[in-house]
């Protein structure tokens, strides 16, 4: 059982293999998604929202994600594993980011950090590369920045914010991220800017044609108590139990059955 790292998900691209990607929070979790054979576990700062109850991302700390990464790192062995920087954990310098980063690296089992934002972001990507720390950046519906968006609402439906997303993009690839994550924006962008870059995009509401997809696993598993987004699908319905659930979204993304129409956004409106 060779770990998945990061040339391996570039080699995923490469040769078109789907990149499957599962939040998780603690030991448990991260054991089972392990075992079930999924590539890569985000623990993400959506845990603010379906393990601390928050309406939002905003109050995680940098002291709980090394918290749940730790958890999560004892039950991984196979996939690859990286952790959210929380807000107001990196947005204030390049340095202050790198403190942040370290923890997370040094004491929070990740092996790579993930940041939300594009082109304002740029030099902090380029200054944790350059001391070592890979990074995973997150365009599109950034959850950290709710408040400015108006709401947890898709991006990139007009041609201005479409063309500032597929350029971000390309500003964060040339930064030296090595991964992007797209939430919530139009298939057709999402799928240009996989078409754009050499590393892998993996997508949350961004259509099938991301290079991977990822979903929150409280979402998938149906079990947290507000209303899902469009974009997911609870994997527990026909499913015998937890494990045969991941596996059937692993199969899903795999064979590129999930994402469908009605989990993806389209430019136009008349799609919903
Ligand atoms: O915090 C999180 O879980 C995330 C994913 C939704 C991509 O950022």
């Amino acid at each position: 059982m060779k770990p998945v790292t990061l040339t391996t998900l570039k080699e995923m691209k490469r040769r078109g293999e789907k990149i499957t990607c599962l939040t998780a929070y603690d030991y448990s979790f991260a054991s089972l998604l392990d075992r079930a054979g999924i590539d890569t576990i985000l623990v993400g700062d959506s845990l603010g929202m379906v393990i601390q109850g928050h309406d939002s991302t905003l109050p995680v700390t940098v002291a709980e994600m090394v918290y749940h990464g730790k958890c999560v790192a004892r039950g991984v062995k196979r996939a690859f594993l990286y952790v959210d920087m929380p807000f107001m954990s990196y947005q204030e310098s390049p340095q202050r980011a790198l403190a942040s980063a370290g923890r997370l690296m040094r004491q929070g089992g990740a092996k790579m950090v993930k940041l939300e934002g594009g082109e304002p972001m740029a030099e902090t990507v380029r200054f944790l590369v350059d001391r070592g720390i890979p990074v995973c950046a997150h365009l599109g519906l950034i959850p950290q920045s709710v408040h400015q968006l108006g709401g947890y609402r898709v991006q990139g439906r007009e041609a201005a914010d479409a063309k500032r997303i597929r350029h971000d993009a390309k500003v964060m690839q040339e930064s030296g991220a090595s991964l992007l994550i797209l939430e919530a924006v139009p298939a057709e962008l999402a799928k240009t800017i996989t078409g754009d870059l050499a590393i892998p995009t993996i997508g949350i509401g961004a259509g099938k044609d991301c290079d991977g997809q990822v979903l929150v696993l409280q979402d998938m598993l149906g079990i947290y108590p507000q209303p899902s987004p469009k974009f997911s699908k609870n994997f527990m319905e026909g499913a015998a139990n937890i494990d045969a659930a991941v596996k059937a979204f692993i199969t899903a993304v795999k064979s590129g059955s999930f994402p469908g129409p009605e989990h993806s956004y389209y430019s136009s409106d008349d799609h919903g």
